[in-house]
């Protein structure tokens, strides 16, 4: 399976570690340039460096996705690194480890609104400001959640966020699709990351007997399916979810 073709530009936002890391790593392919974005500059410093051990070429890039300003600075700065373009952005940047597990009826509206503004204004700002430098042929790819599915119970505002990017997703496959762009969500189910850890006592075994497969993911279990979305062997996939959870949710 090919990824993005040799001499693609792709951007991953929240790329400083997690299933971010995971996605940049995985299009480390010769020829292809690997922008990595994130509010936490350090890490994506460590992703980058990592992706040029790989042979890749690689930039590290500060960005606030809930920032008009931002975005659009970060879009220029890729694009520059692009030769003029950008072939595949990953919205993967989001909220969820540090927020408040609670009823629906006591969530904190100010939280509300911050998980809100990163996890779904967030993707709209970077597919914004990178539209205009999009090249005909290439892909965004929105992460979503395999929690819109189950409803997981105490995290309205995660799972209702990560709802409204699989919208997102079905609007921009059709206004980007006019140019030849396709837009694509994955819905991962629990992943073992740093953030997941923090999250669950029982990360090691949580979901685990309710998955056909029987056992937890790992960030590599899901690049797979952003590779196949950016590579040719999905061009006629457009406005889709692909969930991701080891047989979870049926
Ligand atoms: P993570 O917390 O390691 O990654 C999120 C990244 O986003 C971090 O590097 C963080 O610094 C960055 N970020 C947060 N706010 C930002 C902002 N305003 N601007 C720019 N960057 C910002 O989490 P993980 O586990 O790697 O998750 C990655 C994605 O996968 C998220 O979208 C998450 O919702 C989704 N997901 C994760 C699952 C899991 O079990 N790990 C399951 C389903 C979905």
């Amino acid at each position: 399976m090919t990824s993005a073709a040799p001499g693609r530009t792709v951007l991953v936002t929240g790329g400083a570690g997690g299933l971010g890391r995971a996605f940049a790593l995985g299009f480390a392919d010769p020829g292809t340039k690997v922008a990595v974005a994130d509010v936490n500059l350090a890490g994506a410093e460590e992703t980058a460096a990592l992706l040029r051990e790989r042979g890749a070429a690689a930039l590290a890039v500060e960005v606030d996705v809930t920032s008009p300003a931002s975005t659009e600075a970060m879009a220029t700065q890729v694009a520059a690194f692009g030769d003029g373009g950008l072939d595949v952005l990953i919205n993967n940047a989001a909220v969820y480890a540090g927020i408040t597990r609670s009823p629906f009826e006591e969530i904190d509206p100010d939280e509300w609104d911050r998980v809100m503004a990163v996890n779904l204004k967030g993707p709209w700002m970077c597919a914004r400001a990178c539209s205009p430098h999009l090249r005909a042929g290439g892909a965004v790819i929105n992460i979503s959640s395999a929690t819109v599915y189950s409803g997981s119970e105490q995290w309205m505002h995660y799972v209702a966020s990560k709802g409204g990017v699989i919208a997102l997703t079905r609007v921009m496959a059709k206004e980007l699709g006019r140019r030849g762009i396709r837009v694509n969500a994955i819905a991962p189910g629990f992943t073992l990351t740093e953030a997941s850890y923090a999250l669950m006592e029982d990360a090691d075994s949580y979901g685990v007997d309710r998955a056909a497969l029987k056992r937890p993911a790992q960030p590599d279990d899901v690049v797979g399916a952003a590779r196949f979305l950016a590579s040719p062997d999905s061009s006629y996939m457009s406005g889709q979810t692909l969930v991701v959870d080891g047989g979870r949710q049926f």
